[in-house]
């Protein structure tokens, strides 16, 4: 299925990792998987979780604000703790948290994304087979997989039938636009039933998109926590923490800073990715102001230069121009990103077409332009004024080149 186009314009998308694991700050349903957090303790924190200052209009006006088009909730971690009052399984909340989240972003234009488990580690018919040619290197954990002679195929149906029964009611409840799949590594292709599991969804909402977690069916690829060098080829999506944690501890102050995030999400963007930026709210559902002011400045950024970010494509390759880029639509404006400030000119090489103006993109500015160089089917290089003063921004400034028709780059090697 072509990509949604929704999805590649939007950029920006705030991923939001809110369970129990909130309560005790510990990390979500691996503390208890890899036993530092005993079982029962764990589990405790469902007493505990509150949600008292649910809020989901305020996450959504936070996220608009912040330059989001998308969020993805987690509505069942690997530890099986259901956000919503499901029908299915007997882990949840007893409350309905995924409506109004639903409702509050739609409110807000924003597209409603639904983070979904396949692994189950709480569940009790999960732990009933193993993934066909598990490398005998790999541990065993009695939370995932039995022994080969334990198997029990019966248990792994009525785990299946638990799945399509919560997914049935997300699909249809909430007419989630993306569904963000996890822990697929737990089973196979096979196991899974991925093709019928894509089926019942697109029945539901035929436009859905799907992540790469959800192996033959995903639509983008996935990387996480770590920037690619070279930029996949199709639709990707780079989720990211904000500090060093997914869900909220308190104890992680690393928060990446806001020149750090605009870094992250330009690089992301000029390679023809979304930034799908994380959040931990609190137990009772308030997000740390860490985490706001973080959002904010990188907002502010974006909404000084939209143009240059939302329906662009990726920029120029590595070895054109010494930062990211972006490419308008009609691949006729040339979006520039410098992240210093530019102490001469600034250069760019290989391009073949002839440059109308050269302005910065926040204030209007024209600067000066000219090329040097150039033989036969070899172009120049492009001269730009450094802009100074006002004209540069305190995190990135955003130069936009205009050009008489299309961009035509030059990949060569000159003559010789
Ligand atoms: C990993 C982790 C999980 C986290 C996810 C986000 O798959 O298992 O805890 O939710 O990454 O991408």
């Amino acid at each position: 299925m072509p990509m949604q186009p929704w999805f590649t314009d939007a950029k920006l998308g705030i991923f939001i990792h809110w369970g129990i694991y909130a309560v005790d700050g510990v990390q979500e349903s691996w503390s208890f998987y890899d036993d530092i957090v005993p079982h029962d303790q764990y589990m405790s924190q469902l007493e505990r979780f509150t949600g008292a200052e649910y809020d989901p209009k305020a996450w959504a006006d936070l996220f608009a604000r912040a330059g989001a088009r998308y969020a993805v909730l987690t509505s069942r971690h690997h530890d099986g703790v259901a956000l919503w009052d499901t029908r299915y399984g007997d882990l949840n909340l007893g409350r309905d948290y995924i409506g109004p989240y639903a409702e509050a972003l739609r409110e807000k234009g924003l597209k409603v994304g639904l983070y979904y488990s396949h692994s189950d580690w709480n569940h009790p018919d999960y732990a009933s087979t193993r993934k066909p040619g598990r490398p005998p290197e790999l541990e065993d954990n009695r939370y995932s997989e039995v022994a080969a002679e334990d198997e029990d195929l019966d248990a792994w149906e009525r785990f299946l039938a638990y799945r399509d029964g919560q997914i049935r009611e997300l699909a249809s409840r909430y007419r989630p636009d993306l569904m963000w799949f996890d822990g697929e590594w737990d089973r196979s292709e096979e196991q899974w039933r991925i093709p019928e599991l894509a089926a019942l969804i697109r029945s539901e909402v035929p436009d859905v998109v799907f992540n790469a977690r959800m192996l033959s069916e995903g639509d983008y690829a996935t990387p996480e926590q770590g920037a690619p060098v070279v930029p996949p080829e199709g639709p990707w999506e780079l989720c990211l923490t904000l500090n060093d944690s997914w869900g909220h501890q308190h104890h992680d102050h690393n928060h990446k800073s806001v020149d750090q995030l605009i870094r992250y999400f330009t690089e992301t963007i000029g390679g023809g990715g979304n930034l799908l930026l994380s959040v931990g709210p609190r137990e009772d559902g308030t997000i740390p102001r860490e985490h706001v002011e973080r959002l904010e400045g990188l907002g502010d950024w974006i909404a000084r230069h939209a143009e240059a970010v939302y329906g662009t494509e990726r920029g120029l390759p590595a070895g054109h121009h010494y930062g990211p880029s972006t490419l308008s639509k009609d691949r006729r404006t040339l979006y520039l990103i410098l992240f210093d400030a530019p102490r001469a000119e600034i250069n760019v090489r290989g391009l073949l077409g002839s440059v109308r103006r050269v302005t910065v993109l926040a204030s209007g500015t024209e600067l000066a332009h000219r090329i040097t160089g150039g033989l036969h089917e070899t172009p120049g290089v492009l001269w730009i004024e450094p802009p100074t003063g006002a004209d540069l921004d305190p995190h990135a400034t955003v130069l936009a080149v205009e050009f008489d028709g299309e961009l035509e780059l030059y990949r060569g090697a000159g003559r010789f």
